[in-house]
């Protein structure tokens, strides 16, 4: 029970890793607000978890409900933890395509929404002696071919914010670290692609096991895995953990797919073929 008399808010929680973290939070005694712009989703969430989970209607490309979901938990007894995690693949376009607006809006879904859930939780923490703050980053910020280019360039913006607003919020003892995510199996490639009904549970299944090859640990990523790392980094348990991220990918990134897949030919094996 780590966060035992906590309050918690955390963004995209209707659904995937969002809504496996508020579980998780107030499994171990949180209240947690979940904020997201899935109504259905947000209020059967809170309707099924005995009072522990609130939800509030919040746009997180949209700065007044940002503070507004965090003014509530304020209101409710004070801000503990911010879980910075709404998403969805934004514009799939290359560099070279991509126009404007698309960029705008994928940034301001995934970096400029971060950025403001920080700022206005930190006021509010900072009059409470502190607090931690978790954003949701991805393997995609490492390294090309995971995600599509704006969703990537954001998520890599959120390591560097991680790191940034760490050191600008230490003077009020608040941590700011990042999750990163591998491949995990949430809605969120149903929805970039727009299925929904018959046609996503059919795309979920088959995502679910590309996933269990995607990397070493020879499994679909989890929101559970996801929300087990942010417990640890909202919690005490990391209160000298700040200003870094955790790398939760299976291994994904470990190095080249031949050095663990037998089924890869290394360029070695490959020139030991040619010389034979
Ligand atoms: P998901 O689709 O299951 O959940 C995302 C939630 O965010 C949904 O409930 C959705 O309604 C909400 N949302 C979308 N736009 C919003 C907005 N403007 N305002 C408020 N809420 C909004 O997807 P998942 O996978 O749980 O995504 C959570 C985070 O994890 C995202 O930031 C995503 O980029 C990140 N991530 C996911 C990975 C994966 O493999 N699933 C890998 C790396 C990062």
């Amino acid at each position: 029970m780590r966060f035992s008399g906590k309050r918690a808010a955390v963004t995209g929680g209707a659904s995937g890793i969002g809504r496996a973290t508020a579980l998780r939070l107030a499994g171990e005694g949180a209240e947690v607000w979940v904020g997201d712009i899935d109504d259905a989703g947000g209020k059967e969430l809170a309707e099924t978890s005995n009072g522990r989970i609130h939800f509030q209607h919040t746009d997180v490309t949209q700065a007044g409900d940002i503070e507004s979901l965090v003014s509530a938990v304020d209101a409710a007894g004070g801000l503990d933890v911010l879980f910075n995690n709404a998403g969805a693949g934004g514009a799939r376009a290359s560099i070279d395509e991509i126009t404007p607006d698309e960029w705008d809006r994928t940034q301001a879904l995934l970096l400029r929404s971060v950025a403001l859930g920080i700022r206005y939780a930190a006021p509010l923490m900072a009059k409470r002696g502190g607090g931690a703050i978790v954003n949701t980053s991805s393997v995609s910020a490492l390294g090309s071919g995971y995600a599509p280019t704006a969703y990537s360039v954001a998520k890599a913006g959120v390591l560097h914010l991680t790191t940034i607003a760490a050191a600008d919020l230490a003077r009020h003892r608040i941590r700011v670290n990042a999750v990163v995510p591998g491949f995990i199996t949430t809605n969120i490639f149903t929805s970039t692609l727009g299925l929904d009904g018959e046609k996503r549970d059919a795309a979920n299944a088959a995502i679910g096991q590309i996933a269990a090859r995607a990397q070493p640990v020879q499994r679909a990523g989890r929101p559970e895995d996801i929300a087990a790392a942010v417990a640890y980094l909202a919690s005490e348990d990391a209160a000298f953990v700040n200003g870094t991220h955790i790398l939760v990918d299976g291994g994904m990134l470990i190095g080249q797919r031949h050095s663990w897949d037998e089924s890869m030919p290394s360029m070695f094996s490959q020139l030991e073929a040619f010389a034979s």
